[in-house]
């Protein structure tokens, strides 16, 4: 290795996104990402299907991620990889992949926490990173996080879902109107041209920075089912309105609590991410909170967004400057808790 150059590969397979990067120096040189599209007509991921279509993908994922990057794989100083959590049988691809990739290129393993590097891709490409305290709202369709940062490693969640993800809020609620899965990109398309304050769903009661999703759900489909027994066409009539409503109040109880935090907390920058940050009411109600309150708002580019190997090449990299490496015992873990270091 030399001094100056650190060069990551990473792999990320913890649900049903086959994504490998290259990063050398905190700076991404290739971030493949194969999305399943097989998934689309069961409505939601089938476990299996992802891990097969992993273990097809991974190979010439990799090919390509080495041929963007212009990089072999003898110049590879270590492999990271998503370690957990997430669905069991697509991280042991991933897992075993570059287990047996560190063992054949004779190179150190680093195992990476999936939602840090969700947490971490504010720091892609080192362009106006956020300085520490650092609050950041991660949102998926699998996790719902308000975690604070005094450093890189030093995490606390301070607040979390205790039932469906923002991302499931988003999802459920499309299935619901009959939109194909998943259908977050879909409500929020519709509710451009839609009346927001139309309909009014409730918000849950949760103490603290906790979230609660379940309940919205099944108020929506009360709501719809209703409504439909009176008008047979009533979504086709109002899918505008349903979806700029709906969108409306899940941005609400994310944006409400998140800003409640920020407050006590007196942080200075705030960082939105995960794949539910691609909404654009999210995004806009996120900048809004960030000038009301004098703070510095960021938000990754779209495709540090969604799941992708160059997050986890960043915490690759972050450990790798502070000696944190893993080894061939660690296994794939879907219910993994965060590194924290102080
Ligand atoms: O981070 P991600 O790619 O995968 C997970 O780790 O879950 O997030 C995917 C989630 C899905 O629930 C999807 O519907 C949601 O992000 N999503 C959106 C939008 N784009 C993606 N939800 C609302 N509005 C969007 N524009
Ligand atoms: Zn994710």
């Amino acid at each position: 290795m030399n001094a100056q150059s650190i060069l990551i590969l990473a792999i990320e397979s913890s649900c049903d996104d086959t994504s490998i990067a290259i990063l050398r120096n905190g700076k991404i040189l290739a971030n493949i990402v194969a999305t399943q599209q097989i998934h689309v007509k069961y409505g939601g991921v089938v476990p299996e299907l992802a891990s097969r279509a992993h273990q097809q993908n991974i190979v010439p994922v990799m090919q390509e991620a080495l041929n963007l990057a212009k990089v072999s794989l003898n110049e590879i100083d270590a492999i990271a990889y998503t370690q957990g959590p997430g669905l069991l049988g697509s991280l042991l691809v991933g897992a075993s992949f570059a287990k047996g990739l560190a063992l054949a290129i004779n190179k150190p393993l680093i195992n990476v926490h999936h939602m840090q590097g969700h947490i971490l891709s504010h720091f892609i490409d080192l362009v106006n990173p956020p300085t520490f305290p650092f609050l950041c709202l991660t949102v998926s369709g699998g996790h719902t996080q308000i975690v604070l940062l005094k450093d890189y490693f030093e995490m606390t969640i301070i607040g979390e879902t205790l039932d469906d993800a923002a991302g499931e809020a988003f999802d459920k609620s499309a299935k619901i109107i009959g939109l194909p899965y998943p259908g977050g990109p879909l409500i929020d398309k519709y509710a451009a041209i839609g009346n927001p304050l139309k309909y009014n769903f409730p918000t849950p009661k949760m103490e603290g920075y906790n979230f609660s999703f379940s309940g919205l759900k099944t108020n929506f489909l009360n709501f719809i089912n209703n409504e439909q027994q009176k008008d047979s066409a009533f979504i086709t009539n109002n899918l505008a309105d349903i979806c700029a409503s709906i969108q409306f109040r899940i941005v609400k109880i994310l944006i409400d609590k998140f800003e409640k935090a920020a407050q006590e907390h007196q942080v200075k920058h705030i960082g939105l991410a995960g794949g539910v940050a691609a909404n654009s009411a999210l995004r806009k109600a996120f900048e809004t909170l960030a000038q009301k309150n004098n703070i510095q708002a960021h938000i990754p580019p779209f495709e540090y967004c969604t799941d992708n190997a160059a997050m986890i090449a960043m915490v690759g990299y972050l450990k790798f400057k502070m000696n944190k490496f893993g080894n061939q015992t660690q296994v794939a873990n879907a219910r993994m808790e965060f590194d924290v270091y102080q």
